[in-house]
């Protein structure tokens, strides 16, 4: 059975955190920070905005491009790990905001994978033949859970959101493969301590700064160029396609170096390969979603493309599919 993306959409807020800024706070440099990872700035949501709200415009801009009304959608699913409230869900404020009555909603929590996951949970729903119409956003405002006081992580992180509308169907965009996988035993590399039932809130989880991501970044990069190289791969030999067949590849959006060491395994040229790192830094599960509505809307997928998308995030998780445009 075909599913397909109907249309995209995507939200950023305005505020922009430029490198020059983060020289004022922390021992860091423009330099440093554009050749260590290939940011120049990223977004910040106002203390007002929540989760919700980014998920909420980039949704209107989903359904509007796919012609579909908020009270068509039988699922909300909403990728995140910084959501509006502990519980309720995210997908449970957004369904309220978009008027979506009697829509099934819930969250999906595999960091920056999350969209993916999303896409392969929507997919087999729909699959399944009891649901028809399903809205995936993957939305982050890590900014609220970042220290600026590290400048080994404070410098990546941004908000973003990203959505897409699933539907039963060969119209539209075909979801040909996604790839799922995870290793738990390397959580301790990226991850939020506080705040769970580890460590509840306390003022002592406050006063170590345990609501804050911590990161061994060297680590994680050292995993997240094989995983995002293999999961990309992966989905391709499941797409039941070849390497020399993809078109285009939107890579999440975690460190310049790891998208080129992915698109040189992919033997793809720079110009087949999307980029926005420079303008959002690291929008963890937005930030495919993200990068696929811009270069949706710039009119750089075209009809039959292969496109390749893959991801790597806390957990760890990855994640690769292919879906032909
Ligand atoms: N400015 C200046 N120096 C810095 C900064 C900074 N902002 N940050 C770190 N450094 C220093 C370190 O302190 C270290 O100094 P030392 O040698 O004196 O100890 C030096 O730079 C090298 O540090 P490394 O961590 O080895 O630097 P690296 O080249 O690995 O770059 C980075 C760090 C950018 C974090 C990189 O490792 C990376 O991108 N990692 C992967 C991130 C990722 O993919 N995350 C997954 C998704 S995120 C999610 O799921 C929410």
């Amino acid at each position: 059975m075909a599913i397909s993306i109907l249309g995209t959409g995507s939200a950023v807020p305005d505020k922009v955190l430029t490198n020059a800024y983060f020289e004022t706070i922390v021992d860091t440099s423009d330099e440093w920070i554009r050749t260590r990872t290939g940011i120049r700035e990223r977004r910040m949501a106002d203390e007002k905005t929540v989760s919700s709200d980014l998920a909420k415009e980039a949704s209107l801009r989903a359904l509007e491009m796919s012609k579909v009304t908020a009270k068509d959608l039988d699922i909300i699913l909403v990728a995140n790990v910084t959501g509006d409230t502990p519980f309720p869900s995210t997908a449970c404020h957004l369904q309220a905001k978009l008027g979506a009555k009697g829509a099934a909603v819930f969250d999906i929590a595999a960091a920056c994978s999350g969209f993916l996951y999303g896409l392969e949970i929507g997919r087999t729903l729909i699959e399944t033949g009891k649901y028809k119409t399903i809205l995936l956003v993957g939305v982050e405002m890590l900014t609220r859970i970042t220290d600026y006081k590290d400048r080994n992580t404070c410098v990546l992180f941004g908000d973003a959101a990203g959505a897409v509308i699933l539907k039963k169907g060969s119209k539209g965009h075909e979801i040909l493969s996604v790839h799922l996988g995870s290793d738990g035993s390397l959580a301790h590399l990226l991850q939020q301590p506080g705040g769970g039932s580890r460590h509840p809130a306390s003022h002592e989880t406050v006063e170590k700064r345990m609501h804050f991501m911590k990161m061994v970044g060297n680590e994680v990069f050292k995993y997240a160029v094989r995983a995002m190289e293999d999961s990309a791969i992966r989905a391709i030999k499941e797409a039941g396609i070849k390497v020399g067949d993809v078109d285009f590849l939107i890579p999440h959006q975690a460190n310049i170096r790891i998208i080129k060491a992915t698109a040189k395994r992919l033997k793809l040229p720079p110009e087949k390969v999307y980029v926005n790192i420079d303008r959002y830094g690291n929008t963890s599960t937005a930030s495919i979603p993200l990068a696929m509505d811009e270069a949706n809307r710039k009119g750089l997928l075209k009809k039959g493309m292969h496109v390749v998308l893959t991801a790597f995030g806390g957990g760890f998780t990855w994640a690769g599919a292919v879906i032909r445009w």
